[in-house]
């Protein structure tokens, strides 16, 4: 079973400035909630017991949504509202699942993934990127069906259009499982169209096995000077390690982008 769940937080959310400039991104609400609820809502829903969360000195914001328990006494002791009551149960439920490292350093997504090494017990753990939702359908818990059943790593993915190919990891795969499941040949981070594989894009959500750290360990810095996830789990595929690309049948928002962030919020308040 996978238990442990990792989430990159340290990321210094540019795109969405000048909210992230006194604010963490995900913690921006989404129809009256923090983006970064959705995601524990969704590994919650799909067995997780313990989530590590990746964050930064510049993030701490972050630990003191959790960690506002004087607060919260102090308002309740006052303010006998159950509404109050209720959100602080939440909040309590969500601490508890919670640990937190440090990632000072804006390296990227692999190294963000090493600060974890010590703290990850079994051998397949699920990462997610809180850019990505995926509404109406619980992308991690089908794609931990897929790990049991087929004993591999997974990668969530989607069908982009051809010119878009340089903003996401792009694989190749090798044959198809079934309707929704391709075992991955190849896969490549940000390619230019004229070198991309195919217009199959990887989406925030990996089950990954632990021997990644030690790839991780040597990893020297691609493209843009960062480490890439995606640069130690072409290695691993190389090393056969078997990968299935899970084509989801939610929805997914990309709230990365002020756009994206924007549309995120209509898109669930409609649903
Ligand atoms: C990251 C990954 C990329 C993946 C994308 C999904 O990129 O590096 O391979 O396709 O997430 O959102 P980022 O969004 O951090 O640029």
């Amino acid at each position: 079973m996978i238990k442990q769940a990792i989430i990159p937080l340290a990321g210094l959310g540019t795109r969405l400035l000048p909210l992230t400039s006194v604010l963490a991104k995900e913690l921006l609400p989404i129809n009256g909630k923090p983006g970064i609820e959705y995601i524990l809502d969704e590994c919650i829903d799909a067995g997780i017991k313990e989530i590590i969360f990746i964050i930064s000195k510049k993030k701490e914001i972050i630990k003191k949504y959790f960690y506002n328990d004087s607060f919260y006494k102090k308002i309740i002791k006052k303010k006998n509202d159950p509404r109050i009551k209720k959100e602080y149960q939440k909040i309590l439920k969500y601490k508890k699942m919670i640990k937190f490292v440090y990632q000072n350093r804006p390296l990227g997504t692999g190294d963000a993934v090493l600060k974890t090494k010590n703290l990850i017990k079994d051998n397949h753990f699920l990462m997610l990127l809180p850019d990505d939702l995926i509404i109406k359908n619980n992308c991690s818990k089908s794609m931990i069906k897929i790990h049991q059943k087929f004993k591999s790593s997974v990668m969530a993915s989607m069908t982009v259009e051809k010119k878009t190919v340089s903003r996401w990891g792009i694989f190749k795969f090798k044959n198809r499982i079934n309707k929704q499941n391709s075992l991955i040949e190849d896969v490549v981070e940000k390619p230019l169209v004229k070198n991309a594989p195919s217009n199959k894009a990887v989406i925030g959500r990996y089950i990954l096995p632990k021997k990644i750290f030690n790839l991780l360990l040597n990893q020297k810095p691609g493209k843009g000077g960062e480490i890439h996830i995606t640069d130690a789990i072409q290695k691993l595929i190389k090393d056969k390690e078997k990968f299935i690309a899970h084509n989801f049948s939610g929805k997914y928002l990309d709230c990365g982008t002020m756009h994206g962030y924007i549309n995120s919020t209509l898109e669930i308040a409609r649903s």
